[in-house]
């Protein structure tokens, strides 16, 4: 049995936008979330309060944040890599952060140049600040199925950052295939692995679409019993440090299945897609969302 209602946290205005060769204007960002915002979706991740110089891309996140802070009864969480971006994020709003960890050592050290070890020191220091404030922390696991360095990732050592993310005070944590090499094979033993640690109405998956797995990743991640699904409009997306990494599954196309089962997500799929068409039109590409570009046909 699936769940009868999945949330989706769309990311793409942080995970799709990051990843952006061409900086991508403010006003457009903002007019994003608040077109997605009327999508019905109820969690938006917004921008990420890390340093300009590793992601140039979004370096405007206090104004990003400042733009959409008249947007009422939807959640804007931003990405906080250190108590600097903690309270910078705080200082322009914020009501909800998360913090990013890693399964692989090597991406860690390229992702947020510190080990594993480090980067749970930093988040405990983040997740102490934010529980001052009843400031709610997500926590990302990245690398959960393969890293671009190491190759294949233990379930155990997912398990393991995972549990020490949750153990701190993370609400949810998502598990992030960061470069979409996981299929229904991997990806259940891991989960697997991980739900023996942390409850499973804890956890939230996050695929990266490189290798055109990610829906039938989400299915079973479904009938495991997992209820909260990250997806980005149009399939934005990627990491810059994760070479070769595609977009995350696209947001039309989950709720296109999701329709299709007959669960309940609380969105418009036609809303969604206009908005997907908003912004490929305004990155000058087509959409990474097949649904979209099927429907659009119709
Ligand atoms: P560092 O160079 O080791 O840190 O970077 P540092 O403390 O030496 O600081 C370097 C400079 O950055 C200094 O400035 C700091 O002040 C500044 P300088 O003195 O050279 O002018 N700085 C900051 N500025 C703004 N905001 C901050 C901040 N912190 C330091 N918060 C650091 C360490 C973590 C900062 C850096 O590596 C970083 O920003 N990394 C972020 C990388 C990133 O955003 N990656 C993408 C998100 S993760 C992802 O996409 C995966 C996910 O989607 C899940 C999945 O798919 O698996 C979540
Ligand atoms: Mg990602």
């Amino acid at each position: 049995s699936i769940p009868s209602y999945v949330k989706i946290v769309e990311v793409g205005p942080r995970d799709g936008l990051q990843n952006e060769k061409n900086t991508v204007p403010t006003a457009v960002k903002i007019e994003l979330i608040h077109r997605l915002a009327s999508c019905g979706l109820s969690v938006i991740e917004a921008t990420s309060f890390v340093s300009p110089k590793w992601v140039p891309q979004l370096a405007d996140a206090k104004d990003v944040m400042q733009g959409v802070h008249g947007l009422e009864g939807i959640r804007l969480p931003v990405l906080t890599p250190n108590l600097r971006g903690f309270d910078a994020a705080i200082a322009a709003g914020a009501r909800e952060v998360a913090v990013f960890a890693s399964a692989s050592e090597s991406f860690s050290k390229s992702n947020i140049n510190c080990n594993i070890e480090e980067s749970l020191v930093r988040y405990r220091a983040v997740t102490r600040a934010a529980k001052e404030l009843s400031i709610p922390v997500r926590g990302y696991v990245s690398c959960v199925i393969g890293c671009p360095v190491e190759g294949p990732i233990p379930p155990s050592k997912v398990a393991y950052v995972a549990k020490e993310l949750y153990d701190m005070g993370c609400f949810e944590i998502s598990l992030g295939d960061t470069i979409g090499v996981g299929t229904p094979g991997t990806v259940v033993p891991m989960l697997l692995a991980v739900m023996a640690v942390v409850p499973t109405e804890k956890l939230a998956v996050h695929f990266h679409d490189t290798y055109g797995q990610s829906l039938s990743n989400i299915l079973v991640s479904l009938q495991m019993g997992i209820s909260t699904v990250d997806s980005s409009i149009a399939g934005l997306g990627g990491c810059p440090y994760a070479k070769g990494a595609s977009g995350n599954v696209a947001t039309e196309d989950v709720v296109y299945m999701l329709n299709g089962l007959g669960v309940k997500t609380n969105t418009d799929l036609g809303k969604l897609m206009s908005v997907g068409d908003f912004i490929s039109k305004q990155l000058g590409r087509p959409s990474g969302s097949k649904t979209a570009v099927a429907l659009s046909q119709v």
